[in-house]
């Protein structure tokens, strides 16, 4: 079977969702052929063409304000017209957030399903990761990531037989507190590199 994986977020380097489609794809047997893109980068022209030869494709991205990154919604909307004729290729997700609860990204979800009965493309399945910013914490299926682990054995599975299941929520193995402790710490120390007080993150602007 062939399966693309796309890239779904806007970063170069050091992005989450790519780490995870490599950790997805380490699972998947050898005798399967992949094709690599990249959202932000590659042309909707080149990604139609890998998806068009693929029995899968499995997209990972980040939450954005519990959206889909407006890069991501315009490569699927120009990708929208070239998918209409085609039959049998089953799409895959995973969806990864900032806040430590997987269910942050059941909003985004819905739009990927909603735009699976717009282009013709089957739903599979989704993959829900809160607490995104620890997934490059430890190798997926060990330490803070067996959960992770556990849920990409079964997303396997189902991509392997391009069933279609329901979503599995994802969060890490490690206390919500110290999460949120932790996060707290990285926004004081990125804003104090950027010039910024601690007050000053606090300050809410009026935007009438
Ligand atoms: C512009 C922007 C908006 C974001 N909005 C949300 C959000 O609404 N909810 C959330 O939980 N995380 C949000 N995040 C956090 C990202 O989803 C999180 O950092 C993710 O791990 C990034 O994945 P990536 O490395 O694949 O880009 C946002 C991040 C950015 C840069």
């Amino acid at each position: 079977m062939n399966i693309t994986y796309i890239t779904g977020s806007p970063k170069k380097k050091g992005s989450t969702s790519r780490f995870l489609l490599e950790a997805l794809d380490q699972k998947i047997a050898a005798e399967h052929q992949a094709f690599w893109a990249d959202s932000a980068f590659d042309s909707p022209d080149s990604i139609y063409d890998f998806m068009r030869q693929s029995d899968a494709v499995v997209i990972a991205f980040p939450l954005y304000v519990d959206s889909i990154p407006s890069h991501l919604i315009r490569l699927m909307e120009q990708l929208e017209p070239m998918l209409k004729d085609q039959r049998g290729i089953t799409l895959y997700v995973i969806v990864n957030c900032g806040f430590y609860e997987a269910e942050q990204n059941h909003i985004a979800i819905d739009m990927m399903k909603c735009w699976c009965k717009q282009t013709g493309l089957i739903w599979g399945q989704a993959v829900a990761v809160g607490a995104g910013g620890m997934a490059q914490a430890a190798p997926v299926g060990t330490g803070p990531s067996t959960n992770l682990g556990k849920a990409f054995d079964k997303l396997v599975l189902n991509i392997e037989k391009l069933d279609s299941r329901e979503t599995l929520d994802i969060t890490p193995n490690f206390p919500r507190f110290l999460y949120k402790t932790m996060a707290q710490i990285g926004w004081n120390t990125e804003g104090k590199k950027n010039g910024l007080r601690r007050k000053d993150l606090k300050i809410r602007r009026d935007l009438q």
